[in-house]
């Protein structure tokens, strides 16, 4: 890079240095990041960051070094069944590596980006823990999963400008310590700290499209899609690119993925327009639109399972498409998600079948998908001429009384609809006026 070049860069850096300012970025160095000679390069790229005021959470990993000193080891679905004469080892493994972060944290000579520089990093017992139990009938022992971080803590060592360095490894309420999966660590503490970011490093360098470029936005459900289609993603960079959509749909705003191989990878990715790694974010709102015949099959996908709980009634192939005018489709990264219908019943209106496929119900965060869909039913209802909109629930009769229904007898129906209500399934009625 020529002066002009770098005089370039670094103009063009500016606006994402203050959008990074204050944010916290939760990042997961993984055992083979630490196993890697860019190491240091990337320790260095980690101080700068801080410099510029990036409150920064790292969780580092250990599964290579464990396999080498752990030779016995049982793995199981490549998750390790950690046995208790292994946790002294564990412990040896983890306090070797967190005190190699520290120290190349701590390297201040001469002719080094951190000379001049005191960064303070504080690893600390900041997270509890619970065994993660018995998976296909095998019991994981002593591996255990992420309970609870201490987020007060975490912050109080952010505010102080310090670096938190978090092991994975957690401790129960009774002392008892606990080995973790460390990409699945750094997401739960993502989750938990809402975090700007979080970073996972994989020698993967970006996600690659079905052309073969490189994808450098992509939301968490083409990301799925990415993932099952693609044969040559190792398993340790699946279960990472997993945890990554985990994180998003738990609210963090954007998760990335680096190659630790490559240097000045993460300054790429963080500091320039197009980047070099692959981002994933969640879209916040989802378009609601009349349904095409086209759409049935995903409408059948979403409401079979309900049907078979005996949660929606039944509707068959013929009868969805017959009635297909009558329904509305919920859309998220161009997928069907959700769908509702919507019948003119004398001067009201029946919303029913109203279903959100199960992984993109809200559950406190996210795209509020369900409420989205009532919306547009409304307007559809309105456009009815009809005066008000009732629906028959077993299940949701509290989602829509949030969602400003209320309960109502069965007497209030439409004529024709009371001459058709099975008494024997019981459903609740709901209702909203539409003035
Ligand atoms: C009901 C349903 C459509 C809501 O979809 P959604 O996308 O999760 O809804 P929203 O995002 O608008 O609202 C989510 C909120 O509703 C709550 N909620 C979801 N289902 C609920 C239910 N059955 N009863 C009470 N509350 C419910 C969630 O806990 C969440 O609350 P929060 O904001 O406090 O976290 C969806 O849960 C679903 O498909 N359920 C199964 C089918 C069904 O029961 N349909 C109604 C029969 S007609």
């Amino acid at each position: 890079m020529n002066t002009n070049e770098y005089s370039q860069w670094f103009r063009g850096s500016t606006p994402y240095i203050s959008a990074h300012r204050g944010k916290t970025f939760v990042v997961f160095i993984g055992g083979d990041s630490l196993e890697h000679l860019n190491i240091t390069n990337i320790v260095h790229d980690l101080a700068l960051l801080h410099v510029l005021g990036v409150r920064l959470v790292l969780v580092h990993g250990g599964r290579p070094q464990l396999d080498n000193a752990l030779t016995d080891s049982v793995m199981h679905n490549q998750r390790r069944v950690t046995r208790a004469q292994d946790m002294n080892i564990i412990n040896g493994v983890y306090g070797q590596l967190c005190s190699q972060l520290e120290g190349l944290f701590s390297t201040g000579l001469p002719n080094t980006p951190l000379h001049n520089v005191e960064i303070s990093v504080v690893a600390g017992n900041f997270v509890t823990a619970r065994p993660i139990g018995v998976l296909d009938g095998v019991d994981h022992l002593f591996t255990g999963r992420m309970r609870n971080v201490d987020t007060q803590k975490v912050t109080t060592f952010l505010d102080a400008e310090s670096i938190v360095l978090i092991s994975p490894m957690g401790y129960s309420p009774s002392g008892q310590a606990f080995n973790l999966a460390a990409e699945e660590l750094a997401a739960d503490v993502s989750v938990a700290l809402q975090a700007d970011k979080l970073i996972m490093l994989d020698e993967l360098s970006h996600l690659l499209n079905a052309n073969g470029e490189r994808e450098s936005t992509v939301t968490p459900t083409s990301l799925q899609i990415l993932i099952g289609n693609d044969q040559d993603i190792s398993h340790t960079t699946r279960a990472r690119l997993d945890t990554m959509i985990q994180a998003v749909r738990g609210g963090v705003k954007k998760a990335h993925i680096i190659s630790f191989k490559e240097d000045g990878g993460l300054l790429q990715e963080l500091f320039t327009a197009e980047g070099v790694g692959t981002q994933v974010l969640e879209e916040s709102t989802g378009p609601v639109r009349a349904a095409k015949r086209e759409d049935v099959s995903d409408i059948v996908e979403i409401i079979r399972p309900l049907e078979e709980a005996g949660i929606l009634v039944r509707r068959s192939r013929d009868r969805l498409e017959q009635e297909i005018e009558h329904f509305l489709v919920a859309e998220l990264d161009g997928i069907v998600v959700g769908c509702c219908a919507i019948y003119p019943v004398e001067d009201e209106a029946e919303l029913a079948c109203v279903a959100v496929h199960e992984h993109y119900r809200r559950r406190g965060s996210g795209v509020a998908i369900g409420a989205n869909l009532l919306r547009a039913a409304e307007d559809k209802a309105r456009n009815y001429g009809a005066m008000s909109l009732f629906a028959l629930t077993t299940q949701a009769q509290d989602w829509f009384i949030d969602q400003g229904f209320a309960t109502a007898d069965v007497s209030a129906l439409p004529n024709s609809k009371q001459s058709l209500y099975n008494w024997q399934r019981g459903s609740k009625v709901v209702a909203k006026s539409l003035h």
